[in-house]
């Protein structure tokens, strides 16, 4: 399975941050935001990752993670000249997935609980039997996301994109795991009145297909965040601080997760350190 960070975008909700850094290199708490991302695709298993972003912010990100050698991981970039739809990402990764599965997650959506790993297996397996998997979450403002529609069974029957009226409060959020098909799927769509290639007609696809399913991340259990606005940046910072402190433990600390999955030695890891701050140095 192949694993792909969607970082483009202008990020012009955020602007003047966004004037001179890619929004997905923006601080949550103590991390560059791609770390949460990032850390999802390794606790999936996935070793073999694509980040997509802009010209003018590729290099940083190279600067940043490399070729992910150090973490035990395969790091390869691609240029997305203009934000054209989020489901561009498989025309643009067609050579990198080749004739594998993919993980699509969004660069600024983070994903948090206890059961995560378990959820995320699940995917895999669904994947493993042939069924494409979106992730369900219930919120309060449905008219900003993608949003669920189901038949009175809760079979789910379509998607709809930023709805004013939405049928459901469940938001479909940035993770998506697809079969190979997602290649073919997405050079057959056509742009939308915006001019972008939709994330939501692609699964509208799979669902028409009967080829998706929907795995719900209980609100209670787990925590989605995106990190769109300012307001958001803040809380999750917010929450990423109070979860490190009450827990006394890392959240998206690459580094930590390369070594506790295998992917890395203890060597590997201590040579590691010294990009590290000293509380993060005595911490692992
Ligand atoms: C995108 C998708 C939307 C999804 C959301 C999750 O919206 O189009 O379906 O619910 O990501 O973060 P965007 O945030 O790009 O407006």
């Amino acid at each position: 399975m192949k694993g792909i960070i969607l970082a483009g975008g202008h990020g012009t909700r955020l602007y003047p941050l966004t004037k001179y850094i890619s929004k997905q290199l923006l601080p949550i708490y103590d991390k560059p935001m791609i770390y949460y991302p990032l850390s999802v695709l390794m606790q999936s298993d996935i070793r073999d990752i694509l980040i997509i972003t802009n010209p003018e912010f590729v290099s940083i990100y190279q600067d940043l993670l490399g070729d992910g050698s150090h973490l035990g991981i395969n790091i390869e970039y691609k240029i997305q000249l203009e934000p054209k739809g989020i489901a561009e990402a498989f025309i643009l990764g067609e050579e990198f997935i080749g004739d594998d599965n993919v993980c699509l997650i969004l660069g600024d959506n983070l994903f948090f609980g206890k059961s995560l790993s378990t959820l995320l297996l699940q995917c895999i397996k669904n994947i493993n039997q042939n069924f494409s998997t979106i992730i369900g979450y219930e919120v309060e403002d449905p008219e900003r996301f993608g949003v669920v529609e189901f038949d009175d069974k809760n079979h789910v029957i379509g998607i709809e994109e930023k709805p004013k009226i939405p049928k459901s409060n469940f938001a479909v959020t940035g993770l998506y795991f697809y079969t190979n098909d997602v290649i073919a799927y997405a050079k057959s769509l056509e742009p939308s009145d915006r001019g972008e290639l939709e994330i939501t007609d692609l699964n509208n696809m799979f669902i028409e297909n009967k080829k998706m399913l929907i795995e719900m991340m209980d609100a209670n259990k787990f925590k989605w965040l995106d990190s769109g606005t300012f307001m958001a940046l803040h809380e999750s910072s917010a929450f990423i601080m109070e979860q490190q402190k009450n827990s006394n433990s890392q959240i998206a600390l690459l580094d930590e997760i390369a070594f506790l999955k295998g992917f890395i030695s203890k060597d590997n890891l201590r040579n590691n350190l010294k990009n590290l701050s000293s509380d993060l140095q005595d911490y692992l």
